[in-house]
């Protein structure tokens, strides 16, 4: 707490005290009690949403985690009224996440609290009836369930937004409103798990619970693993950059800028989600294959001997042999093997034309390319974007593919690129450099005695 912006603290002792002041008022003041029902449903109640608060699972939108609870704390609604429900809410102080803070957990039982007794007080109001609802009784209370879903959610949302908005020292970024419309989304689907606990409550009291949150428990923990897996073949390709990188001093950044770029063009021309992963991640390894390029060839000054030229057309073939073991890359094969190939057919290595090449391999040409041009040599400065594209629309048709090249410019009008720092120069004399770029159309490297 010590070291919050102060309108932060402000906001926190208003939340938590306004919770304190609730369920103190629930628990000392004769009478409050009563309409909670029997005891045993709320401890039912309580245990299940702190299992279920315990376990937070990340929703596919960034540093946002969601977890279960919602369903048990709506159900609580119904089943315990409005003060049961403040109650439940108010166990995340004590769930189960190792490392939280004793502020936050304070936070997350108030809001909760607020939350649970707020949307109990509206469910009433809308002629819902608290306690355990006989089968014939369940349609009379979808209605005010629905409107207490409403206010549940988004008064959560808004609670812990304004503590984020608050705490952070730095501009907070705005989340997209795809990403927004998927996190309510998710809020609302978990709230009707929580009808259905209550439902059915009647018929297999708190089995209900078991039957209808396992089942949500098993998806989150698939989810967690796409997750995990997702991280480590992120980790991987990052591992095989870096390798690469570390070949070239100016070359740093790269792999991840031609990757952004072809993410783009992919965008641009429609790829699905898929494919889009797939491409980032040959944008990413495009260039492996120079760790079987030796080093003394590409760092060598002046033009290079047919075998030393051979050997960096080689580079595309040995980045497929480096990765071909590494089968969730896919389609990013075809990216890697082909990404010299050009549009008029004289490129390496198989000198594929037009269609035949791969449409992976059409778009990192495009944005290899045009990195390579922006981006700073040790044998020139970077160019200007303008200057990149217009070198791409004369080699659109030739080098390159003119549909890629007509995408890649309208994403960057859409979306300006942020061309990379001024390279310093390398800070010792042993630090590897590349003499030539064999990515840059714009000086074609010199071959004695070939074409
Ligand atoms: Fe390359």
């Amino acid at each position: 707490m010590r070291g919050l912006p102060w309108p932060a603290k402000v906001y926190l002792v208003v939340v938590i005290g306004a919770a304190a002041a609730l369920v103190g008022n629930i628990v000392v003041v004769p009478g409050q009690l009563a309409g909670v029902g029997e005891y045993g449903t709320l401890l039912v109640l309580a245990l299940l949403f702190l299992v279920c608060e315990s376990m937070p699972t990340l929703l596919n939108v960034e540093q946002f985690a969601v977890s279960v609870s919602f369903s048990a704390a709506l159900a609580a609604v119904v089943l315990v009224g409005p003060e049961g429900a403040a109650i439940v809410g108010l166990t995340a102080v004590v769930s189960v996440r190792p490392g939280l803070p004793l502020v936050k957990r304070l936070f997350n039982g108030a809001q909760f609290a607020i939350c649970g007794y707020a949307s109990g007080k509206v469910y009433e109001f809308f002629g819902g009836v608290t306690g355990v609802p006989e089968v014939n009784d369940f349609e009379a209370l979808v209605g005010p369930y629905a409107v207490a879903a409403a206010l549940f959610v988004p008064l959560n949302i808004v609670l812990t937004l304004t503590m984020v908005r608050l705490a952070s020292t730095e501009r907070a970024e705005r989340m997209p409103a795809r990403g927004m419309a998927q996190f309510l989304l998710s809020y609302f689907g978990y709230a009707t798990f929580g009808l259905l606990v209550a439902g059915l409550w009647a018929t297999v009291a708190s089995i209900s619970a078991v039957l209808v949150l396992l089942p949500l428990f098993i998806a989150r923990w698939a989810f967690g693993q796409y997750h995990a897996q997702q991280r480590s073949y992120d980790a991987t390709i990052a591992a095989l950059c870096q390798a690469v990188e570390t070949k070239d001093y100016y070359t740093r950044g790269h792999c991840t800028r031609v990757s952004l770029a072809s993410t783009m063009i992919a965008q641009e021309i429609g790829m699905g989600a898929e494919r889009l992963r797939a491409i980032r991640y040959a944008g990413m390894l495009h260039d492996v294959g120079k760790l079987g390029v030796p080093t003394k060839v590409l760092q060598k000054d002046g033009p290079l001997t047919e075998e030393e030229f051979a050997a960096i057309q080689l580079h595309p073939m040995r980045g497929l042999e480096i990765v071909r073991g590494i089968d969730f890359l896919d389609e990013a094969f075809a990216g890697i093997m082909h990404h010299h190939e050009r549009h008029d057919g004289r490129g390496y290595p198989m000198g594929l034309a037009g269609d035949e090449i791969p449409e992976f391999a059409r778009v990192i040409a495009v944005a290899d390319a045009f990195d390579s041009m922006t981006s700073d040599r040790s044998y020139r400065g970077a160019r200007p974007v303008e200057v990149a594209v217009a070198e791409l629309h004369k080699g659109a048709g030739s080098q390159f593919d003119p549909e890629m090249v007509a995408a890649f410019v309208r994403a960057l009008e859409r979306e300006p690129w942020q061309p990379p720092r001024k390279a310093s120069p390398p800070p010792s004399d042993e630090t590897e450099t590349t003499t030539k770029d064999h990515d840059d159309p714009t000086m074609p490297i010199e071959v004695v005695g070939g074409s």
